[in-house]
Protein backbone atom coordinates (compact mmCIF):
# COMPACT_ATOMS: atom_id res chain seq x y z
CA UNK A 1 0.00 0.00 0.00
CA UNK A 2 1.32 3.46 -0.81
CA UNK A 3 2.60 5.38 2.66
CA UNK A 4 0.73 8.76 3.14
CA UNK A 5 3.22 10.96 5.57
CA UNK A 6 1.23 13.48 7.43
CA UNK A 7 3.17 16.70 9.53
CA UNK A 8 0.67 18.03 11.72
CA UNK A 9 -0.06 19.00 15.31
CA UNK A 10 -2.28 17.28 18.25
CA UNK A 11 -4.40 18.69 20.60
CA UNK A 12 -6.83 17.49 22.48
CA UNK A 13 -9.97 19.80 21.52
CA UNK A 14 -12.19 21.66 24.38
CA UNK A 15 -16.03 22.35 22.60
CA UNK A 16 -18.66 24.40 24.07
CA UNK A 17 -21.61 24.08 21.86
CA UNK A 18 -24.46 27.20 21.67
CA UNK A 19 -27.13 29.05 19.40
CA UNK A 20 -24.01 31.68 18.61
CA UNK A 21 -21.12 32.29 19.29
CA UNK A 22 -19.90 34.83 21.70
CA UNK A 23 -18.50 38.05 20.46
CA UNK A 24 -16.05 40.57 22.17
CA UNK A 25 -17.40 41.24 25.28
CA UNK A 26 -20.24 39.10 25.83
CA UNK A 27 -20.86 36.07 27.99
CA UNK A 28 -23.59 33.38 26.97
CA UNK A 29 -24.75 30.66 28.12
CA UNK A 30 -24.50 27.76 26.21
CA UNK A 31 -25.96 24.03 25.87
CA UNK A 32 -23.22 21.57 25.96
CA UNK A 33 -19.37 20.58 25.78
CA UNK A 34 -17.37 17.76 25.05
CA UNK A 35 -13.30 16.87 24.98
CA UNK A 36 -12.12 15.35 21.99
CA UNK A 37 -8.74 14.62 20.15
CA UNK A 38 -8.10 17.22 17.55
CA UNK A 39 -5.23 19.15 15.88
CA UNK A 40 -4.99 19.73 12.42
CA UNK A 41 -2.19 17.19 11.13
CA UNK A 42 -3.59 14.58 13.46
CA UNK A 43 -7.81 15.03 12.11
CA UNK A 44 -6.07 15.10 8.71
CA UNK A 45 -4.13 11.40 10.02
CA UNK A 46 -7.26 10.36 10.85
CA UNK A 47 -8.93 10.87 8.25
CA UNK A 48 -6.65 9.22 5.61
CA UNK A 49 -6.35 5.59 7.84
CA UNK A 50 -9.81 5.97 8.26
CA UNK A 51 -10.31 6.19 4.44
CA UNK A 52 -8.19 2.75 4.09
CA UNK A 53 -4.78 4.88 4.03
CA UNK A 54 -1.21 3.46 5.12
CA UNK A 55 -0.41 6.67 7.28
CA UNK A 56 2.53 8.16 9.24
CA UNK A 57 2.34 10.74 11.37
CA UNK A 58 5.29 13.31 12.56
CA UNK A 59 4.20 15.03 15.47
CA UNK A 60 5.08 15.65 19.03
CA UNK A 61 3.18 14.96 21.96
CA UNK A 62 3.54 15.41 26.13
CA UNK A 63 3.66 12.44 28.14
CA UNK A 64 0.20 13.33 29.73
CA UNK A 65 -3.34 12.27 29.84
CA UNK A 66 -3.87 14.43 26.18
CA UNK A 67 -1.03 12.91 24.78
CA UNK A 68 -2.53 9.35 25.89
CA UNK A 69 -5.71 10.34 24.16
CA UNK A 70 -3.78 10.88 20.96
CA UNK A 71 -2.43 7.50 21.44
CA UNK A 72 -5.23 5.61 22.25
CA UNK A 73 -7.01 7.05 18.72
CA UNK A 74 -4.17 6.10 16.87
CA UNK A 75 -4.16 2.60 18.17
CA UNK A 76 -7.49 2.80 16.96
CA UNK A 77 -7.44 3.64 13.52
CA UNK A 78 -4.33 2.64 12.79
CA UNK A 79 -2.09 5.61 12.30
CA UNK A 80 1.58 4.53 13.06
CA UNK A 81 3.26 5.41 16.30
CA UNK A 82 6.33 5.58 14.27
CA UNK A 83 6.95 8.88 14.07
CA UNK A 84 4.94 10.51 17.09
CA UNK A 85 7.85 11.57 19.36
CA UNK A 86 6.84 11.74 22.90
CA UNK A 87 8.94 14.55 25.09
CA UNK A 88 7.95 14.37 28.78
CA UNK A 89 9.30 17.72 29.30
CA UNK A 90 6.59 19.50 27.25
CA UNK A 91 2.76 19.19 27.49
CA UNK A 92 0.53 18.30 24.98
CA UNK A 93 -1.01 21.34 23.25
CA UNK A 94 -4.95 22.08 23.77
CA UNK A 95 -7.46 24.44 21.67
CA UNK A 96 -10.51 26.34 22.74
CA UNK A 97 -13.99 25.69 20.34
CA UNK A 98 -17.10 27.59 20.45
CA UNK A 99 -19.38 26.40 17.88
CA UNK A 100 -22.66 27.68 16.73
CA UNK A 101 -24.92 24.54 16.62
CA UNK A 102 -27.45 26.13 14.77
CA UNK A 103 -25.18 26.54 11.03
CA UNK A 104 -21.94 24.34 12.43
CA UNK A 105 -19.81 27.20 12.15
CA UNK A 106 -16.86 27.70 14.20
CA UNK A 107 -14.32 29.76 16.37
CA UNK A 108 -11.08 28.14 17.01
CA UNK A 109 -7.75 29.17 19.41
CA UNK A 110 -5.28 26.79 19.22
CA UNK A 111 -2.08 26.22 21.54
CA UNK A 112 0.04 23.54 19.57
CA UNK A 113 2.01 22.91 23.18
CA UNK A 114 4.63 20.03 21.94
CA UNK A 115 3.80 20.39 18.65
CA UNK A 116 4.82 24.01 18.19
CA UNK A 117 8.43 22.71 19.11
CA UNK A 118 9.15 20.28 16.10
CA UNK A 119 12.17 21.07 14.72
CA UNK A 120 13.91 20.72 11.43
CA UNK A 121 16.04 17.95 12.68
CA UNK A 122 12.84 15.84 13.37
CA UNK A 123 12.10 15.87 9.98
CA UNK A 124 15.77 14.79 8.71
CA UNK A 125 14.95 11.93 11.52
CA UNK A 126 12.06 10.92 9.10
CA UNK A 127 13.85 11.01 6.07
CA UNK A 128 13.44 7.25 4.97
CA UNK A 129 9.78 7.61 5.89
CA UNK A 130 9.29 10.58 3.74
CA UNK A 131 11.84 8.04 0.74
CA UNK A 132 8.80 5.94 1.39
CA UNK A 133 5.99 7.64 0.98
CA UNK A 134 3.41 8.62 -1.63
CA UNK A 135 2.22 11.66 -0.60
CA UNK A 136 3.12 14.03 2.13
CA UNK A 137 0.77 15.73 3.18
CA UNK A 138 0.93 19.47 5.99
CA UNK A 139 -1.27 22.54 6.92
CA UNK A 140 0.72 25.11 8.83
CA UNK A 141 -0.37 24.58 12.61
CA UNK A 142 3.24 23.46 12.88
CA UNK A 143 6.19 26.01 13.44
CA UNK A 144 6.72 27.30 9.90
CA UNK A 145 10.42 26.89 9.78
CA UNK A 146 9.35 23.08 10.30
CA UNK A 147 6.91 23.02 7.58
CA UNK A 148 8.86 24.13 4.72
CA UNK A 149 11.54 22.23 5.28
CA UNK A 150 9.21 18.55 5.42
CA UNK A 151 7.43 20.52 2.23
CA UNK A 152 11.11 20.74 0.59
CA UNK A 153 12.72 17.55 1.75
CA UNK A 154 9.41 15.84 1.15
CA UNK A 155 9.76 17.40 -2.86
CA UNK A 156 13.16 16.62 -3.31
CA UNK A 157 12.69 12.32 -2.18
CA UNK A 158 9.67 12.42 -4.76
CA UNK A 159 6.71 13.17 -2.98
CA UNK A 160 3.46 14.23 -4.08
CA UNK A 161 3.19 17.15 -1.91
CA UNK A 162 -0.34 18.83 -0.69
CA UNK A 163 -0.13 22.07 1.74
CA UNK A 164 -3.40 23.03 3.14
CA UNK A 165 -2.96 26.61 4.38
CA UNK A 166 -4.64 26.89 7.63
CA UNK A 167 -4.71 28.87 9.25
CA UNK A 168 -3.56 31.18 6.59
CA UNK A 169 0.18 32.36 7.56
CA UNK A 170 2.16 34.65 5.40
CA UNK A 171 4.56 32.32 2.68
CA UNK A 172 7.14 33.67 0.52
CA UNK A 173 6.67 33.15 -3.13
CA UNK A 174 9.66 30.35 -3.81
CA UNK A 175 7.43 28.04 -1.51
CA UNK A 176 5.26 27.84 -4.10
CA UNK A 177 7.06 25.68 -6.57
CA UNK A 178 7.28 22.89 -4.04
CA UNK A 179 3.24 22.20 -3.71
CA UNK A 180 1.58 19.75 -5.78
CA UNK A 181 -1.72 20.59 -4.49
CA UNK A 182 -3.06 24.03 -2.33
CA UNK A 183 -5.92 23.35 -0.39
CA UNK A 184 -7.33 26.97 0.71
CA UNK A 185 -10.54 27.29 1.53
CA UNK A 186 -12.21 30.66 -0.26
CA UNK A 187 -11.26 32.76 3.08
CA UNK A 188 -7.24 31.63 3.31
CA UNK A 189 -7.64 31.57 -0.87
CA UNK A 190 -8.70 35.57 -0.30
CA UNK A 191 -5.92 35.98 1.98
CA UNK A 192 -2.93 34.94 -0.52
CA UNK A 193 -4.18 37.07 -3.08
CA UNK A 194 -5.29 39.69 -0.62
CA UNK A 195 -8.92 40.03 -2.38
CA UNK A 196 -12.13 38.81 -1.53
CA UNK A 197 -13.74 35.61 -3.39
CA UNK A 198 -17.06 36.17 -4.23
CA UNK A 199 -18.39 35.22 -7.61
CA UNK A 200 -17.32 32.25 -9.66
CA UNK A 201 -15.46 34.41 -11.88
CA UNK A 202 -13.37 35.67 -8.70
CA UNK A 203 -12.77 31.86 -7.68
CA UNK A 204 -11.60 30.77 -11.42
CA UNK A 205 -9.01 33.95 -11.32
CA UNK A 206 -8.02 33.48 -8.33
CA UNK A 207 -7.32 29.62 -9.63
CA UNK A 208 -4.98 31.00 -12.34
CA UNK A 209 -3.37 33.17 -9.76
CA UNK A 210 -2.62 30.45 -7.92
CA UNK A 211 -1.15 28.46 -10.59
CA UNK A 212 0.62 31.59 -11.78
CA UNK A 213 2.98 31.42 -8.52
CA UNK A 214 3.99 27.91 -9.51
CA UNK A 215 1.16 25.38 -7.57
CA UNK A 216 1.09 22.01 -9.81
CA UNK A 217 -2.91 22.28 -8.78
CA UNK A 218 -5.27 24.10 -6.73
CA UNK A 219 -8.27 22.97 -4.99
CA UNK A 220 -10.58 25.89 -3.50
CA UNK A 221 -12.96 24.50 -0.54
CA UNK A 222 -16.18 26.75 -0.72
CA UNK A 223 -17.67 24.76 2.49
CA UNK A 224 -21.99 23.66 1.48
CA UNK A 225 -21.27 25.21 -2.22
CA UNK A 226 -18.49 22.31 -2.91
CA UNK A 227 -15.18 23.00 -4.53
CA UNK A 228 -13.16 24.45 -7.53
CA UNK A 229 -10.44 22.80 -9.15
CA UNK A 230 -7.79 23.78 -11.87
CA UNK A 231 -4.47 22.96 -13.02
CA UNK A 232 -2.43 23.64 -16.55
CA UNK A 233 -4.78 21.09 -18.35
CA UNK A 234 -8.64 21.34 -16.68
CA UNK A 235 -10.92 23.17 -14.33
CA UNK A 236 -14.20 22.50 -12.64
CA UNK A 237 -16.39 22.87 -9.93
CA UNK A 238 -17.85 20.71 -7.49
CA UNK A 239 -20.76 20.31 -5.62
CA UNK A 240 -20.68 19.67 -2.19
CA UNK A 241 -22.75 16.68 -0.73
CA UNK A 242 -26.28 16.04 -0.47
CA UNK A 243 -26.49 15.48 2.79
CA UNK A 244 -28.93 12.78 4.80
CA UNK A 245 -29.55 15.25 8.29
CA UNK A 246 -28.57 18.66 9.05
CA UNK A 247 -24.89 20.13 9.91
CA UNK A 248 -24.32 20.33 13.28
CA UNK A 249 -20.46 20.71 13.30
CA UNK A 250 -18.37 21.52 10.99
CA UNK A 251 -14.67 21.69 12.98
CA UNK A 252 -12.67 19.34 11.45
CA UNK A 253 -14.27 19.31 7.66
CA UNK A 254 -11.65 20.59 5.68
CA UNK A 255 -9.45 18.05 7.70
CA UNK A 256 -11.35 15.47 6.82
CA UNK A 257 -10.85 16.61 3.21
CA UNK A 258 -7.62 16.81 2.79
CA UNK A 259 -6.81 13.65 4.52
CA UNK A 260 -9.41 11.73 2.19
CA UNK A 261 -8.34 13.60 -0.73
CA UNK A 262 -4.22 12.29 0.33
CA UNK A 263 -5.88 8.50 0.24
CA UNK A 264 -7.51 8.84 -3.09
CA UNK A 265 -4.27 10.67 -4.95
CA UNK A 266 -2.42 7.46 -3.17
CA UNK A 267 -4.52 5.39 -4.30
CA UNK A 268 -4.06 6.86 -8.45
CA UNK A 269 -7.75 7.42 -8.38
CA UNK A 270 -9.05 11.02 -11.18
CA UNK A 271 -8.55 14.35 -9.79
CA UNK A 272 -12.16 14.62 -10.25
CA UNK A 273 -13.37 11.69 -7.95
CA UNK A 274 -10.14 12.18 -5.57
CA UNK A 275 -11.81 15.91 -4.89
CA UNK A 276 -15.37 13.48 -4.91
CA UNK A 277 -14.33 11.02 -2.27
CA UNK A 278 -13.06 13.85 -0.18
CA UNK A 279 -16.31 15.77 -0.69
CA UNK A 280 -18.14 12.81 0.56
CA UNK A 281 -16.25 12.19 3.59
CA UNK A 282 -16.04 15.83 4.75
CA UNK A 283 -19.64 16.25 4.53
CA UNK A 284 -20.25 13.49 6.19
CA UNK A 285 -18.10 14.69 8.98
CA UNK A 286 -20.15 17.96 9.46
CA UNK A 287 -23.21 15.60 10.16
CA UNK A 288 -21.70 15.17 13.48
CA UNK A 289 -19.76 16.79 16.75
CA UNK A 290 -16.00 17.07 17.45
CA UNK A 291 -13.33 16.91 14.81
CA UNK A 292 -11.46 13.51 14.88
CA UNK A 293 -14.15 12.12 16.47
CA UNK A 294 -16.73 13.00 13.67
CA UNK A 295 -14.46 11.24 10.89
CA UNK A 296 -16.56 8.65 9.07
CA UNK A 297 -15.19 5.38 9.03
CA UNK A 298 -14.58 2.80 5.80
CA UNK A 299 -17.44 1.35 6.45
CA UNK A 300 -19.60 4.72 6.69
CA UNK A 301 -17.97 6.21 3.98
CA UNK A 302 -18.75 3.08 1.34
CA UNK A 303 -22.73 2.91 2.87
CA UNK A 304 -23.76 6.30 2.95
O1 LIG B 1 -9.52 22.01 11.73
C1 LIG B 1 -10.05 21.82 13.01
C2 LIG B 1 -8.96 21.76 14.03
O2 LIG B 1 -8.31 23.00 14.08
C3 LIG B 1 -9.45 21.48 15.43
O3 LIG B 1 -9.43 20.12 15.74
C4 LIG B 1 -8.51 22.32 16.29
O4 LIG B 1 -7.74 21.57 17.16
C5 LIG B 1 -7.65 23.12 15.31
O5 LIG B 1 -6.40 22.59 15.17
Amino acid sequence: MNQISILGIFVADICFFSNSIPIRGQTILGTNHILGPGGKGSNQAIAAARSGGKVNLITKIGKDTYGDMALSLYKESGVSLESIIIDSNLSTGVAGIFIDQTTGDNAINVIPGAAGKLVPEDIDNQLENLRNSKIFLTQLETPIETTLYGLKKAKELGCITILNPAPATELHEDVFKNIDFFTPNEIEAGFYLDTTLESNSDIEAAGKEFLNKGVKNIIITLGSKGSYFANKEESFFLEALKLKSEVIDTTGAGDAFNGALSVALANNLSYKNSILFATKVSGISTTKQGAANSIPTKKEIDSY
